[in-house]
């Protein structure tokens, strides 16, 4: 197969990571595949924030279950109360991506970033995980120090993050895909 073709089937979510740190190239090659991601009109309104920094990692990991244990959904409630829970994994490298509030394809222009980085991490070896959850934080009342302390710049919002770091453990089998999710007309 096709070496690209073959690090897209590869990929899987990774949520156990080393703590050691990714080098610099990986990460500056893994934020470029973000940001040649393809773009409405090529609007780019996106913008990365990558933290290494463990300390503000885990403080917003600590932000984020505080805010869903007082959720009305009794799922989330249980993810804040599991003490082994991290919402990044410990991942030691994290990505923000934001997006322009006044882009009515901001979310769909940075999933596309998103899907860019991790195909990207996977060819360098680096296991990688889409979080969604973080946005309940950070897109609430909660979350607004938050958006201070990671340079969220004014008029973005919160959209996805990426967790980055060397795999614990290497995936190999992927969750079940559904079939008959393709339909042809020839
Ligand atoms: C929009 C979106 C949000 C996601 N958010 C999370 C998340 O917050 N935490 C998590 O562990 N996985 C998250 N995922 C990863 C999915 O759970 C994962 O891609 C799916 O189970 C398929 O597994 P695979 O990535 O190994 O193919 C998210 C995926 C997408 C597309």
């Amino acid at each position: 197969m096709n070496e690209t073709l073959q690090v897209i089937r590869n990929r899987r979510s990774t949520r156990a990571f080393k703590s050691e740190q990714i080098k610099e190239e990986e990460l500056q090659e893994i934020l470029q595949a973000g940001i040649y991601a393809p773009s409405a009109n090529n609007g780019q309104p996106w913008h990365f924030t990558a933290v290494q920094n463990k300390e503000l990692i885990d403080s917003l990991n600590e932000g984020f279950k505080a805010l869903v244990r007082k959720s009305p959904d009794e799922n989330l409630r249980k993810i804040g109360e599991n003490e082994k829970f991290h919402v990044f994994y410990n991942a030691p490298t994290v990505i923000f991506l934001s997006g322009d509030k006044n882009s009515p394809s901001a979310d769909v222009d940075c999933s596309a970033a998103v899907e860019n980085m991790l195909i990207a991490a996977e060819a360098e070896g680096i296991g990688s995980c889409w979080i969604g959850f973080i946005a309940f934080l950070l897109n609430s009342e909660e979350g607004r120090d938050y958006l201070k302390e990671l340079g969220i710049p004014e008029g973005f919002r919160q959209i996805h993050a990426v967790a980055l770091g060397y795999k614990k453990v290497n995936i190999v089998n992927a969750p079940a895909r559904k079939e008959n999710t393709v339909n042809y007309i020839i």
